[in-house]
């Protein structure tokens, strides 16, 4: 297939309507969101949808998200909007939000795996909202990886994996979110997060009191996740990874002789940790991935996909992180941390 590449840097570039025509004609648009880049095609088309699932390589029962440019085309394609939603979307949209509704029966099957609900996005960034808009139907996109493959957040990642998979790609800049949206399923009482994500959950309690969290999510391994996406392994890097959780410093310590047993067996290391710690770590003969400012959790999500790349392009054999607080922003990354790792954690 011959993709189609345009560097876009404005949502009034007037390149942006090609792409949005492909969208219309049943094609695969790559574009960047403020999350992750998204790999879209038209939601009402189950022929549309399938695309995805064949440029991804993704199990077809693993449903995508919906995204919008308006409020109003909510009601395009989910049933039932209760009161919760329209507050939810007042505060939070446009952006890392997304909302799982009772679908309407215009969403082909495709799209929603099956399912009788659908999840629902309306996106910050301004080239994916004017893109939507301009094509002028919602657009089912995951994040635009090889399934499994750490989500991209820069467009050479996405270029990377799917040139020659899809119609065109949009090259639009770095992702800033770095994780993807927080999945809230508001289908049951009180509602509940299928996944961490861009609004952290300190945030939605202040809005829904009682919002809960899906237990899958707590105990990583032993229960069914409720998101269906949530089951498949993720986010994994080429290497094997391990990250190093509890008290700080004993972690630290941990991790680095962790570093000096591998260096002793000849693997190339790579280490995921704050930004404190570079010197420590280059100065032991670690290839060093900063995760950012202690204070500033953004910063490790803003790079830790980024990192996961950059291991594989330096070869590494082996990953050590370490892990940050779960306080705000914070639980997204050590979900999708511990999911690089395969679950592979060494509590310290
Ligand atoms: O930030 C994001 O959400 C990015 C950008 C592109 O918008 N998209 C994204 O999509 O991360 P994806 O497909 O990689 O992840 C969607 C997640 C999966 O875990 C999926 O199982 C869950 O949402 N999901 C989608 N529809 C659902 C539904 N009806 N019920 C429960 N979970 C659902
Ligand atoms: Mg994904």
């Amino acid at each position: 297939m011959n993709t189609l590449i345009l560097h876009i840097d404005k949502e009034t570039d007037p390149e942006l309507e090609a792409a949005a025509a492909i969208l219309r004609n049943g094609g695969t648009v790559i574009f960047p969101t403020e999350t992750v880049y998204g790999l879209g095609a038209n939601a009402l088309s189950a022929d549309a949808a399938q695309k995805i699932y064949e440029a991804k390589g993704r199990p077809s029962d693993n449903p995508l998200i919906v995204h919008i440019a308006r409020w109003d085309q909510i009601h395009e394609i989910a049933a039932e909007v209760p009161a919760c939603a329209e507050r939810l979307a007042a505060c939070f949209w446009p952006g890392p939000l997304t909302l799982i509704l009772k679908k309407r029966a215009v969403v082909p099957n495709q799209v929603t795996g099956g399912l009788d609900t659908v999840a629902v996005r309306l996106p910050a960034h301004p080239i994916a909202r004017r893109l939507i808009a301009l094509a002028g139907v919602p657009v089912a996109a995951p994040s635009a990886n090889l399934s499994g493959k750490p989500s991209p957040t820069r467009s050479a990642h996405v270029v990377q994996d799917m040139d020659g998979r899809v119609d065109c790609i949009i090259c639009g800049g770095d992702a800033i979110g770095g994780v993807e949206s927080t999945v809230l399923d508001l289908t049951v009482m009180p509602p509940m997060i299928l996944r961490p994500g861009g609004i952290s959950l300190e945030q939605l309690e202040a809005e829904v009191p009682g919002v809960g969290v899906d237990p899958a999510l707590e105990t990583a391994h032993n229960r069914a996740p409720r998101a269906p996406g949530m089951k498949y392994a993720h986010y994994a890097p080429d290497a094997p990874m391990t990250v190093f959780e509890g008290d700080e410093r004993a972690c630290a310590a941990a991790l680095e002789t962790a570093v000096h047993e591998a260096l002793a067996a000849g693997r190339r290391v790579a280490v995921l940790a704050f930004e404190d710690y570079r010197e420590a770590y280059t100065e032991a003969g670690a290839i060093f991935f900063s995760l950012g400012s202690k204070s500033r959790p953004e910063e490790a999500a803003n790079r830790l996909f980024q990192s996961l790349r950059a291991c594989n392009d330096a070869c590494v054999d082996q990953i050590l992180a370490q892990a940050v607080s779960e306080k705000g922003i914070g639980l997204a990354v050590m979900n999708r941390m511990r999911k690089a790792a395969g679950g592979n954690v060494v509590r310290v």
